[in-house]
């Protein structure tokens, strides 16, 4: 039996009621979830949950990553500051369908501002169904992680 697909996940604020649906949803479909929180509706930093989920699915433990903001964007900028990380913002399900077959991307962020749920169901869907097609998009992928790693090495002391 293949192995279930582990779901990092987290949300600000903003995003926690989507978030606590979307978990529902994904535990539904068969998915493993890991929710690092945040807990309640009550006022947090995003950058804290981006953190959080982008070094799960970095470090290997977790296979992806959905981060919920009110717009996405916070989230992705977070996220994208950890080495190996590729976040996209997808609010529509063509995004969600390109993020995943030419950029590889292993972390979803979602603006519970700018999706309904029906629409964040849609958008996960397509993202868990769509493969990376490699080829051409192999060569883009490994010139985004030369540079990861050159601003990586250049930084350290
Ligand atoms: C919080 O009000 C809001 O700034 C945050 O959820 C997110 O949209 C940031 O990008």
């Amino acid at each position: 039996m293949d192995r279930k697909l582990k779901i990092a996940l987290g949300a600000d604020h903003a995003g926690f009621p989507l978030k606590e649906t979307i978990r529902g949803y994904l535990l539904s479909k068969g998915y493993e979830v890991e929710d690092h929180g945040a807990s309640s509706a009550q006022s947090v930093d995003y950058p804290d949950f981006a953190e959080r989920v982008a070094k799960r699915v970095a470090s290997g433990s977790a296979d992806s990553g959905v981060l919920i903001c009110g717009t996405g964007l916070g989230m992705e900028l977070a996220a994208n500051k950890v080495s190996g990380i590729r976040a996209t913002p997808c609010n529509d399900t063509l995004s969600a369908q390109f993020a995943r077959s030419h950029n590889n991307a292993n972390v979803l962020t979602l603006g519970a501002r700018l999706v309904d749920e029906a629409t964040a169901r849609k958008i996960l869907d397509v993202w868990f169904s769509t493969a990376f097609e490699g080829g051409r998009h192999e060569r883009r992928i490994e010139k985004i992680a030369a540079i990861d790693q050159r601003e990586h090495r250049e930084r350290k002391p």
